[in-house]
């Protein structure tokens, strides 16, 4: 028998390696998925696997694939989870849990396993694409059966059969990075109480250490698309690791907050999404030019609905293309060059232009205008309130 592991080379996936092949008298063929959680994690990663016991590793290049079909795409939607999430760990599951099921068809396996606990939201993100693409494949959750509870207890499991491994055993935080972001979870942000220290930040500055001099960005936008930046031809992986960089020095895109898992309980977490805040800072400012209201309004729709589905694991239904598509169509006029200055923590737009753009100093001005009959607003105003009229007009006369 042959299992398929989304494997990490962290010390949950490490110890799942044993426990696959002793639990189930399998082999173990570790998927590694690079989404852009950088070269630290993934640096010697096929050896750690198989100093693990994994039969073989593979690791799969996701990022240009990510970022071209998964964030681009669900950037036109403007999706934010409960007002504020951007959805860094909820957005790469699908296409790792996709490229898992593709090592899984290639290899004949007959199972996926993956590290997720119990507890959380992924489990239930993978499992779903699991459902959708391959409901004959078997999924083992390790976390879910075993009675390991703790770091320690992973690591005497592991010492116990001589196998290497670099983790301590007193690791503060739970971190997912990718190409969008870095969660951290765990340590004192359990308690919702207390302020992060500055160890839980990874990839922004603190505003307050943050360069006292601002800086100008440039990003040029085709169809609600980046495609420029400081009038440089970007590609989405590049786009997006720049602007890391960039608004990660000026301490731009935390986030500290307490939301709602999709298994009831509620749970903190600290974000960093440099370039998802810088983005969906200037895309809206396109937006606020280009749209109407109706369209925005539909917009704004589109993203808190988006936002639920992609949290809760649903990338792999029909409901995601439709949403997708009417985002796209909305997003076509967003054309245009947005400045957005990166100073002490924020990301403002201070300047924005687009041929697409609906704006009209000729109606807008306070000073004189020649488009504009202010005597028509009295017919409007008329009959956009008659039901207000009529409805004070008959409380005058029952009373
Ligand atoms: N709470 C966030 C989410 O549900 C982040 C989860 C982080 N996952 C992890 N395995 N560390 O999307
Ligand atoms: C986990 O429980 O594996 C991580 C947190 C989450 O999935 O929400």
């Amino acid at each position: 028998k042959k299992v398929v592991l989304a494997y990490s080379g962290g010390l949950d996936t490490s110890a799942i390696v044993p426990w696959l092949k002793e639990n189930y008298d399998c082999d173990v063929i570790a998927f590694v998925a690079d989404v852009g959680q950088g070269d630290e994690e993934l640096e010697g990663v096929e050896a750690k696997a198989i100093a693990s016991g994994a039969s073989s590793c593979r690791v799969v290049d996701l990022k240009d694939k990510f970022a071209r079909e998964v964030i681009y795409p669900t950037l036109k939607t403007g999706a934010i989870y409960e007002g504020q999430y951007l959805l860094g760990t909820a957005l790469a599951r699908p296409i790792i849990a996709e490229a898992q099921v593709m090592v899984a068809r290639e290899t004949g396996a007959d199972a996926l396993a993956h590290g997720c606990t119990g507890k959380g939201n992924d489990q239930v993100r993978f499992e779903s694409a699991f459902a959708a693409l391959a409901p004959e494949l078997t999924v083992i959750a390790p976390w879910r059966e075993w009675s390991m509870r703790s770091r320690p207890q992973l690591l005497a499991y592991l010492a116990e059969r001589n196998i290497p491994c670099s983790a301590s055993a007193t690791k503060i935080y739970s971190r997912d990075a990718n190409l969008w972001h870095i969660s951290t979870e765990g340590g004192e942000l359990e308690d919702p109480w207390c302020e992060p220290s500055e160890q839980v930040w990874t990839w922004t500055r603190s505003p307050e250490q943050a360069p006292d001099k601002p800086q100008y960005l440039e990003l040029r936008f085709e169809r609600g698309e980046l495609t420029h930046l400081d009038q440089v031809s970007v590609a989405p992986v590049e786009a997006i690791q720049k602007l890391n960089v960039l608004g990660g020095d000026h301490g731009v895109g935390r986030l500290d907050m307490v939301e709602n898992r999709l298994v009831g309980m509620k749970s903190r977490g600290c974000y960093e999404t440099p370039a998802g805040t810088i983005l969906y800072a200037a895309l809206q400012g396109l937006e606020s030019l280009v749209l109407d209201r109706s369209a925005l309004d539909y917009r704004i729709r589109i993203g808190n609905e988006f936002a639920q589905l992609m949290y809760d694991g649903r990338w792999f239904t029909p409901l995601r293309d439709a949403m997708l598509a009417a985002a796209a169509t909305i997003a076509e006029p967003l054309t245009g060059e947005v400045v957005v200055k990166l100073y002490k923590g924020q990301a403002t737009v201070v300047q924005r232009r687009s041929p697409n753009s609906l704006y009209s100093s000729a109606f807008a001005t306070f000073d004189e205008d020649e488009v504009y009959n202010q005597k028509h607003a009295e017919g409007f105003i008329r009959l956009y309130s008659l039901a207000s009229r009529i409805r004070a007009l008959h409380q005058g006369e029952s009373k």
